[in-house]
């Protein structure tokens, strides 16, 4: 073990200059002309993990973007781990925003800065580098490993689900290891047992059948965005609860065990707020703010558009407005039937002004794993000798679909292992993983590895 932990600590710098050049290719999934960039992430992962000493490497294309695969499968009668994790990333916008260009990694104090370092290259990274320092200074793991590295996270991973489904028999393992979530806090280690679920839905309105002159026809006809508003507007009670009907009745309630370990864990309402500059919170009656972020469904509008957002003034009524929301769910809600439920009531509430379309975009279901699991026991002794402290129990507020196929298609249970922060900027303006956290996150991932082995069979 001594010998794999100095190897990280002589290799130091390499390992952020190559992660360094990982980040620089701008592995956009969302936008078709960052295809080519999808294409040379994908190579360079590849590339890294035969030179790692990863056997088996492979790009497997799909109908959207390839996933990487690699395999080190030597070690007989050791359980098997299947790593997954995603080389995609959000876009940067708004480019003027960040302090240094998105694409060329940055170090700022105990950061580094750049889209993708957190969410997920950067976590992907962390395990590449523990599997390196355990192979190139032993010659081999402890446990037979299994990357599945794919570049559609960031928009549904549409195609990964089919591909689960059709090779099974290349997937199966003990269990998932996924670092694509946060730590607590910065120097608090966590186990995430929680992810909520997403579906993400549409509404385009369109009024009169052309753009109007404001004074003309303003008055006459329903202007199409205040429709739009209007709609919205009426989607939460002033109690902050939604008002779509069966919306909470699938919910599966807290248990008072669970609220009563959130009311230990070291939380400032009033330095959440300030972090994140608003003078007051909001949300569900009834519940705390980590209740309502891990443990709640939720609906949010991500964007709204419509008529004349240029400079200057221009007088126009126009003839369409849109908006995309999307609802984070909790077991046991499905994103079939929340899709149905929303598109049902705002066809329902939407005035007879104005044309309605809802259209879902794509869902997700939330996932609860089990925090007894060997994985998370070795998951847990694994944090305390990287991090020097004992992890606490967490959930999170966003969604990652694929773990509940990985259960429902393969039988298998996750450990989600974050190495984020809470404010690391994933999928906003400087976007940052802390060094510290990348670093104890090799460390981690390397006693892992050792770990796993004891808490099993
Ligand atoms: N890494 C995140 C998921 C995540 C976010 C886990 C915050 C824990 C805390 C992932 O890359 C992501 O952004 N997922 C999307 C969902 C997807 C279906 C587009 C999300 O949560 O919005
Ligand atoms: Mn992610
Ligand atoms: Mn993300």
């Amino acid at each position: 073990m001594d010998n794999i932990l100095s190897y990280i600590d002589q290799n130091k710098d390499r390992y952020l200059r190559e992660l360094t050049e990982l980040l620089a290719i701008p592995s956009i999934s969302v936008h078709k002309e960052n295809a080519p960039d999808i294409q040379r992430c994908a190579a360079w992962m590849a590339k890294h993990m035969d030179t790692i000493g990863l056997e088996n490497v492979q790009i497997l294309p799909t109908a959207g973007h390839p996933l990487v695969y690699a395999d080190w499968l030597n070690a007989p009668g050791k359980p098997t781990v299947l790593l997954y994790g995603h080389y995609d990333v959000q876009p940067p916008e708004p480019l003027e925003l960040w302090t240094s260009p998105p694409f060329e990694a940055t170090i700022r104090g105990d950061n580094l800065y750049a889209r993708g370092a957190a969410d997920d290259k950067g976590q992907v990274f962390i395990h590449l580098k523990s599997i390196e320092a355990y192979l190139k200074s032993t010659g081999a793991l402890p446990v037979n490993l299994k990357l599945l590295i794919e570049g559609e996270e960031e928009i549904g991973s549409e195609n990964l689900e089919k591909f689960v489904h059709d090779h099974k028999e290349l997937l199966t393992a003990d269990l998932v290891l996924i670092s694509d979530s946060s730590m607590f806090a910065k120097g608090v280690p966590s186990i995430c047992y929680g992810l909520r679920g997403l579906v993400y839905m549409q509404i385009d309105l369109v009024g009169p059948n052309r753009d109007l002159h404001s004074g003309s026809f303003g008055g006459a006809v329903h202007n199409p965005i205040q429709a739009l508003a209007e709609i919205i507007a009426q989607l939460h009670d002033e109690h902050g609860k939604v008002t779509i009907p069966g919306f909470y009745q699938d919910v599966r309630p807290l248990s008072e065990k669970e609220r009563n370990a959130y009311k230990k864990l070291p939380w400032s309402d009033k330095k959440y707020a300030h972090e994140l500059g608003v003078q007051q919170l909001y949300g569900e009656k009834g519940f705390t703010s980590l209740e309502r972020v891990w443990a709640r469904p939720t609906l949010e509008c991500n964007g709204i558009w419509g008529g004349f957002t240029g400079e200057g003034a221009k007088t126009v009524l126009p003839s369409k407005a849109s908006a995309k929301i999307s609802m984070r769910l909790v077991p046991d809600q499905t994103s079939a039937r929340i899709a149905k439920l929303f598109e049902q009531h705002i066809l329902k509430i939407a005035p007879k002004t104005v044309q309605v379309e809802v259209h879902n975009l794509h869902g997700g279901e939330a996932a609860i794993t089990p925090i007894d699991s060997p994985g998370v026991m070795a998951a847990v002794a694994a944090l305390q000798k990287g991090f020097g402290k004992k992890p606490l129990y967490q959930r999170e507020g966003g969604s990652i679909p694929i773990v509940v196929q990985f259960k429902e298609i393969l039988g298998l249970d996750t450990v989600l292992l974050g190495f984020g922060l809470p404010d690391e900027n994933a999928h906003a303006p400087d976007e940052f993983i802390n060094l510290d956290n990348f670093f104890g996150g090799v460390r981690t991932s390397v006693h892992f590895f050792n770990e796993l082995p004891n808490y099993m069979n």
